[in-house]
């Protein structure tokens, strides 16, 4: 029942309490009545109505039914409660600008029960369609899907952006015959993302994690050797320190900018540090100049994992052309993708020649003579391809996640409990993933909302969990010492939406709307 209280609220300023009866039938129509009298003439509807005080709303559910058609149904299921919803248009015929509380019940209606309908004297017919997703209001289509009646399309995390020209240069490739790691796409691809990130050279190779291997290795860092790390990182990020024989040494993470603390390295460098490497978190830069600061102030070597962060600014600069050696992915949910695929990209010569040869299993002179172990980290033409078709459009596809951001943040500002990604004013956040935390005020876990989000046929992805919890890493081999409560409180809280740079406004409304009912339904049925 509504609560006296709130039944009170509602009606000193807006005159109805809604209660919708849909009636479903038994080859899946959608039955609905026409109504004759003003203000609703000629409406085709469904069941609907005020509630008397005092009156539950499924108590004024089956008195509807039964006045307004002659049906006794008592299956009615709750499908949609407690929504405040102020309409645009009217649906109902309760006139422009009503507000209603509304909450939907259905009730599967046999061919017999069908046969039983007698309309009042305010209905003259009834009508069942099959058509309800390209005819009706967006509040009932969405009563409709959570009824199971249509089917919401699913909504990915994160799907890549690829059109013609990624299938004209891939097919170019492949029909030249250059389809593993040598060919003019390979070149071309290098020199174009090298010249996106005013870097000298771009080194491509089969990942993300293989070009911060390579970084690593390139720097000549190796056994006895530490990096500072952030704790809150994917895995590769510290996995390839330990590929390379050194030791990551984690760092809390802040709530900030969901970046690596930086008023927390110094505590942790040792005289084996001989590296920083940051992480771009969800596409938002950390502030570059006071890391490139410390580093300088301890002689260490910067290393950027810009796995995250394709077209993202510092201060009017490019990522990537901030440190000594920065690392790209192209993985498929990335800003840009080439399947699986990775850059490194520097301006140092002898960086960038050791990390070449580092790529290829350091093949010499003569060529089958190598004086240290290589790797086979190369990237093929064909992936090249693809990247060179998503290059020419990175701006776009960028601008693209800037611009869901938008919507995403004009949406769920309003909504209690979320807070919203940052973007400091000395950055440019290309939001590869467009991040919320879940506070408590929000009313439900962040975990909960994630579920009642994919009921809806919404994706979404918890944040990372700190590397100083796993299990890999207690094993000495990396500086897990000390308290990580930043890092712990956005593994908590955070969760991101779909991001994809294609994203249409209809789906970003979808998703930020269920969020708002899933808010609303809890508020009301506590
Ligand atoms: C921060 C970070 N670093 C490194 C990587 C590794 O990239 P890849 O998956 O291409 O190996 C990722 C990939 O998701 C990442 O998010």
């Amino acid at each position: 029942m509504i609560p006296e209280e709130l039944y009170v609220q509602i009606h000193k300023n807006m005159p109805i309490i809604c209660v919708d009866v849909i009636l479903k039938t038994e080859d899946n129509g959608v039955l609905m009545i026409k109504r004759d009298r003003e203000p609703l003439l000629g409406k085709w509807g469904f069941i609907g109505g005020r509630i008397n005080r005092g009156e539950k709303l499924e108590q004024a559910a089956q008195r509807k039914l039964h006045e307004e058609l002659g049906l006794s149904l008592d299956n009615l299921k709750l499908i949609k409660s407690g929504y405040e919803t102020i309409f645009e248009g009217d649906p109902f015929g309760h006139g422009e600008g009503t507000h209603s509380i509304n909450t939907c019940y259905l009730a599967e209606v046999s061919n017999e029960e069908l046969a039983k309908i007698q309309l009042d004297q305010n209905h003259s017919g009834y009508k069942i369609f099959h058509d309800v997703e390209d005819n009706w209001h967006s509040y009932l289509k969405e009563a409709l899907k959570d009824s199971g009646i249509i089917k919401p399309k699913f909504i990915p995390v994160c799907e890549p952006t690829i059109g013609e020209k990624e299938l004209e240069y891939v097919t170019d490739a492949v029909k030249s015959g250059w389809v593993s790691s040598a060919g003019k796409y390979i070149t071309k691809f290098e020199e174009g993302f090298a010249a996106y990130c005013n870097q000298k050279h771009g080194i491509a190779c089969s990942n993300g994690t293989t070009a911060l291997h390579l970084a690593v290795e390139a720097l000549g860092i190796g056994k006895g050797d530490e990096v500072i790390v952030p704790t809150f990182t994917m895995a590769a990020s510290a996995n390839a320190v330990i590929y390379a024989g050194a030791k990551p040494v984690f760092v809390d993470s802040e709530l900030d900018t969901w970046n690596m603390d930086i008023s927390k390295i110094e505590a942790k460098i040792t005289p084996n540090t001989k590296a920083i490497m940051i992480v771009h978190t969800y596409g938002h830069p950390i502030d570059m100049d006071r890391v490139n600061e410390i580093a300088n102030k301890h002689n260490l070597f910067v290393i950027e994992d810009a796995a995250e962060a394709h077209g993202a600014e510092y201060k009017g600069r490019k990522i990537g052309s901030l440190s000594d050696v920065a690392c790209f992915s192209f993985y498929g949910n990335k800003i840009m993708t080439t399947g699986e695929g990775g850059m490194v990209v520097t301006n140092h010569d002898e960086v960038a020649e050791r990390a070449k040869k580092l790529r290829n299993h350091f093949f010499g002179t003569p060529r089958f003579l190598h004086q240290e172990i290589g790797y086979n980290h190369r990237m093929t033409n064909i992936q090249a391809a693809l990247g060179l078709a998503q290059l020419e459009k990175l701006d776009i596809l960028a601008e693209a996640r800037r611009k869901n951001a938008q919507l995403y943040n004009s949406l769920l500002s309003e909504v209690p409990g979320l807070t919203l990604p940052p973007e400091k004013e000395w950055a440019k956040n290309v939001y590869w993933m467009y991040g919320l935390l879940v506070q408590p005020e929000f009313g439900m876990t962040m975990p909960e909302l994630c579920k009642s989000l994919l009921d809806r046929g919404i994706d979404s992805r918890t944040f990372f969990i700190g590397m100083h919890k796993q299990p890999c890493y207690q094993h000495g081999n990396a500086g897990i010492e000390g308290e990580f409560p930043g890092s712990d409180e956005l593994e908590s809280k955070g969760f991101y939406l779909p991001s994809s740079s294609h994203l249409t406004n209809e789906q970003i409304q979808r998703i930020a709307q269920a969020i708002k009912d899933i808010y609303n339904a809890n508020r009301y049925s506590k």
